[in-house]
């Protein structure tokens, strides 16, 4: 297969490029990415060489861009590009209309134009709203966003699964909860922890920090999407998630111990507006029709990601500085135009 992995330089996205270029198959992998803040390609150097990989510099709200990629002949599309992070949306609800959903019809009528044999869409849990104490998330759960981000990505589910209604247009929507691991943009809670408990610099909890996530180590994920876009059924959405509830202050407390540093570097900070109290999803289906479970425990996933952002200071500390954006445009563009 030729796979077109949109959003292919940032975290999740990254980290699927690897794992489908270290997996033992015979897929090329096309990563597509207009390098916004999120994206960086630096995080991609130990695969640049791969002969079955291949980088495009493209957005995917541009039609000139996207039919550039489909016209070399695309079967699937696994599609991460987006807009992220739910604070910036709260400032600039704009772009994540413009990238979500926008950005998701442009490559919907592209994949529908070209005849892709699977368009597996990533979407999230926060689709589904807030949860109370109790209960979880299923596939049949309605939409309910709360936040611009979350409400950009069901736009964006409800497109998906109308271009599969009306089109026949052979899609998977998948919807995961929080990911931490490696080489993820240290603005998002477990990577900024990490890096400011290094610089023992305060950590910010918002509100009483008792909102509850499920956390999933993103090589879990890849493994789970990879699953989904070779065994999964068309038309269908499979929820992804580890029955892994922690409330954000026993989190930030963990990574505290595991670095040896005191809890009073915790600052309780202004709540998010419209903070959603509790993400939990039911992963059965996935698990019973596709055979996916996780497999990395959380203690492991979280020592060993705390130990690579140890290791790998160099990385996080240029994304701190801004310099990975100019290494694209000083060098890299330069070697792809060659
Ligand atoms: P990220 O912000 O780290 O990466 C997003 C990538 O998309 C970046 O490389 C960015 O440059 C690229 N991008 C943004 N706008 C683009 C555009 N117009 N054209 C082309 N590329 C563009 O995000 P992430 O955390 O890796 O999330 C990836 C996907 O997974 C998103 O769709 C997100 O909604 C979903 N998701 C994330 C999580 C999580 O915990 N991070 C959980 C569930 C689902
Ligand atoms: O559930 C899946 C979603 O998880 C994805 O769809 C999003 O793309 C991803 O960003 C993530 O959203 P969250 O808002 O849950 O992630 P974030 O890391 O921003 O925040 C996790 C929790 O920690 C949330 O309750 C807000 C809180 N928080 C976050 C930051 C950045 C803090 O208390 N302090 C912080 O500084």
């Amino acid at each position: 297969m030729r796979v077109l992995v949109t959003g292919g330089a940032g975290f999740i996205g990254g980290n699927f490029v690897r794992y489908l270029l270290s997996s033992n198959t015979n897929d090329s992998v096309i990563g597509l990415d207009a390098l916004t803040y999120a994206g960086n390609i630096e995080s991609l150097m130990d695969v640049e060489d791969k002969p079955n990989y291949t980088f495009v510099h493209g957005d995917v709200t541009s039609h000139e861009d996207v039919e550039a990629v489909f016209a070399v002949g695309i079967d699937a599309v696994v599609h991460f590009a987006a807009e992220s992070h739910v604070d910036r949306s709260i400032l600039d609800p704009g772009a994540f209309v413009r990238t979500n959903v926008l950005g998701t019809q442009v490559l919907l009528d592209a994949a529908r134009k070209y005849g892709v044999k699977k368009f597996v869409h990533v979407s999230t849990d926060e689709v589904y709203g807030a949860l109370g104490s109790t209960g979880y998330f299923t596939e049949e759960t309605p939409l309910h966003p709360n936040s611009p981000y979350s409400a950009s990505k069901a736009g964006s589910d409800l497109l998906v699964q109308a271009y599969h209604h009306t089109y026949g247009l052979p899609t998977c929507i998948t919807r995961c909860s929080n990911n931490y691991g490696p080489y993820q943009f240290p603005e998002k809670l477990i990577p900024l922890t990490i890096v400011r408990a290094m610089a023992n610099e305060p950590i910010p909890v918002y509100g009483d920090g008792q909102q509850v996530r499920d956390w999933l180590h993103v090589i879990d994920h890849c493994r789970a999407i990879d699953a989904v876009l070779r065994e999964g059924v068309s038309g269908e959405v499979y929820n992804i998630g580890s029955d892994n509830e922690w409330t954000n202050l026993r989190i930030v407390e963990r990574i505290l111990d595991v670095l040896g540093k005191p809890h009073d570097l915790i600052q309780f900070v202004e709540d998010r507006p419209g903070h959603d109290r509790r993400y939990a999803i039911d992963a059965t289906k996935i698990r019973r029709e596709l055979g996916w479970a996780p497999t990395i425990p959380f203690d492991e996933g979280l020592a060993s990601t705390v130990k690579w952002y140890q290791e790998n200071e160099t990385w996080w500390r240029r994304v701190q500085s801004g310099e990975y954006q100019s290494f694209f445009e000083t060098q890299y563009s330069t070697r792809l135009s060659q």
